[in-house]
């Protein structure tokens, strides 16, 4: 029999706009009914069905209650860091000017393919528990340092362990068309067609929830990304896209055409590209982090994507090279500093949109039917989600039901 608890006392952000036009979709005195890992109830204190006969109560204090936080771009898995490169940066090289000299991703894939399994899931797992500490409760691995069958094969199962150690979803993405490996040196071709060929073996395993790829003039063209979501629709794989981060390739509008489930980064994303992500359905996935930790100066077109009315999500892009940040609310509040969201839509990034970014449609909203992933905070108020930072306010948190310990 599933058990039932009653999580009382609670001033519940549901984001569930048929609890009030603002958009936080808030309960006052609010109280949520959890059937083993889904939520059958949301409403105030006293108003719980009287045939309710919860088996557990749990009283939460008066904190603010939202949904579970979704962190849908990250590249968690990996050997090394990237420490000097920065130092190198910050003395005038450029992120590109690394790359095409060899460093940048390949010195991670180096590091990665002489990691162990072992070694990876405890690195991999350290940086998910900061995450996990701020109330992330779903989380997205790309693959992508391995850049061989059996060394992305290593990376994605890294990804499926961590979730099935931790209390936390974890949707993995094969990001195999990330850079080419120097065994590839001089056949980009070559190497796709590799990517091609490895693709139905990964997902024979159970390793691949989504397929990517770097579209970029230092990455893949668009024509050899097309061949990479080809292979995707072939076995039935939803994609994504690092598009328009560096330069305009008409990323966005090739993934829109796939049915992407989101285009990231996208800081030089055209009309055409923003026109395309909206008839598709697209999610446009921000992240700050990279922003800032570039120094980058041209900015996403945000107001443009607000009045398009394409859903934007935001996340780390944890990875050691453009944003080694592992905190999620951080990335909230730059998402309204540096690129002017406003904090609902900052929230709405990190939850509802995120979950989108990722296909999933039972997470990001408290309502009855909804995963029962929620965070208890030491907040009045969401907007203060994305005004404290370096501040850690997470009370409690609460995955499929459970709390985490
Ligand atoms: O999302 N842009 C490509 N991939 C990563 C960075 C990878 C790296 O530098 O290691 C990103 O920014
Ligand atoms: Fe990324």
């Amino acid at each position: 029999m599933t058990t039932t608890t009653l999580w009382h006392n609670a001033r519940i952000a549901t984001l569930d706009p048929s609890h009030g036009a603002d958009g936080w979709g808030l309960i006052e005195d609010g109280a949520l009914l959890t059937a083993g890992d889904q939520i059958a109830w949301v409403g105030r204190n006293r108003g719980l069905p009287s045939h309710a006969r919860p088996a557990h109560e749990i009283d939460l204090g008066g904190a603010l209650v939202t949904p579970g936080l979704v962190d849908c771009h990250t590249h968690l898995v990996y050997g090394g860091q990237r420490a000097a490169e920065f130092e190198q940066r910050l003395q005038g090289a450029s992120y590109e000017a690394i790359a095409r000299a060899g460093g940048g991703i390949r010195s991670t894939v180096a590091a990665t393919r002489s990691a162990s399994e072992d070694d990876l899931l405890a690195s991999a797992t350290q940086r998910a528990k900061s995450l996990m500490a701020e109330g992330v409760t779903t989380l997205e691995i790309k693959s992508g340092y391995g850049l061989s069958l059996e060394a992305e094969a290593r990376c994605l199962r890294v990804a499926r362990r961590l979730g099935a150690e931790q209390r936390l979803e974890v949707k993995t993405t094969f990001l195999g068309a990330h850079a080419l490996p120097p065994e590839f040196d001089g056949r980009p071709d070559d190497y796709i067609d590799a990517v091609c060929a490895w693709l139905p073996e990964l997902h024979a395993q159970g390793l691949v929830d989504a397929v990517d790829a770097f579209c970029e003039h230092i990455g893949f063209s668009p024509a050899q990304t097309r061949r990479v979501f080809e292979a995707a629709k072939a076995l039935g794989l939803p994609v994504k896209l690092h598009a328009e981060q560096l330069s305009d390739q008409g990323g966005a509008a090739l993934a829109a055409s796939f049915g992407a489930l989101s285009c990231d980064h996208l800081e030089h994303l055209s009309e055409v590209g923003i026109a395309a992500m909206k008839a598709a359905g697209t999610v446009a996935v921000l992240l700050p982090g990279a922003y800032y930790f570039l120094r980058e100066t041209k900015l996403p077109p945000i107001a443009a994507l607000r009045a398009a009315g394409v859903p934007m999500a935001v996340s780390t892009d944890h990875n050691p090279g453009t944003s080694p940040g592992l905190s999620l609310l951080l990335m909230a509040s730059m998402a309204c500093t540096l690129f002017r969201l406003t904090p609902l839509e900052a929230v709405q990034g990190i939850t509802l949109h995120a979950a989108r970014a990722l296909g999933l449609t039972d997470r990001g909203q408290l309502a009855a039917g909804q995963r029962a992933d929620f965070v208890a905070w030491d907040l009045d108020h969401p907007n203060e989600l994305a005004y404290w930072f370096g501040r850690n306010p997470c009370r409690r948190v609460i995955a499929a039901g459970l709390e985490h310990q």
